[in-house]
């Protein structure tokens, strides 16, 4: 009977091994990662009120998934990567992303859940915030501030 268990655990444990190797690994960033506060990053003098607001906003709301700079994490995607340029993803995504969340489409980590309690202004700082990291990073963006 021990045995029977012992065998189970053993193709348990390779099962999730399997799983996990089928998982697709994040695609390595292509930007590097942004200056620890790139606070003049941001092009209008509201742009930089904007940006210190949107930074706690999005550390308290974001960050948890998308990392503190947006560089991602083990439960969302870094939002500093070509997905993600004003082009593809424009500032409505993130208003549409907020307001309903997303389905996994891009990635493996899942969907991304609506996030309550953030109002437009608030999320227009949260933009401001990840654009100026974007910006910072090299990545060819429209600044939102
Ligand atoms: C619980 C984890 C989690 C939290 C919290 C979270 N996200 Fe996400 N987000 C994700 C995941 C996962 C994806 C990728 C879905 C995919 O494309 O596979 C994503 C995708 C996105 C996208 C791309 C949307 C699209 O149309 O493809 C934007 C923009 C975004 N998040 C912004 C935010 C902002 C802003 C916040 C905070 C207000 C936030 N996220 C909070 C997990 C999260």
């Amino acid at each position: 009977m021990i045995t029977l268990y012992c065998l189970l655990a053993v193709v348990c444990c390779l099962l999730v091994a399997v799983g996990c190797a089928g998982m697709e690994a994040p695609t390595p960033m292509k930007y590097k990662t942004p200056t620890p506060d790139p606070v003049d990053s941001p092009v209008t003098e509201e742009g930089s009120d904007m940006y210190m607001s949107g930074m706690d906003l999005f550390r308290e709301n974001c960050a948890v998934c998308h990392g503190d700079k947006a560089t991602g994490s083990d439960t969302g995607p870094p939002l500093i990567h070509e997905y993600y340029h004003t082009y593809h993803h424009p500032d409505f995504a993130f208003h549409a992303a907020v307001m309903s969340g997303v389905s996994a489409h891009h990635w493996e980590y899942g969907p991304m859940p609506p996030v309550p309690g953030l109002d437009k202004d608030e999320v227009e700082k949260i933009i401001c915030y990840v654009r100026s990291l974007q910006r910072d990073s090299g990545m060819p963006v429209v600044p939102a501030c």
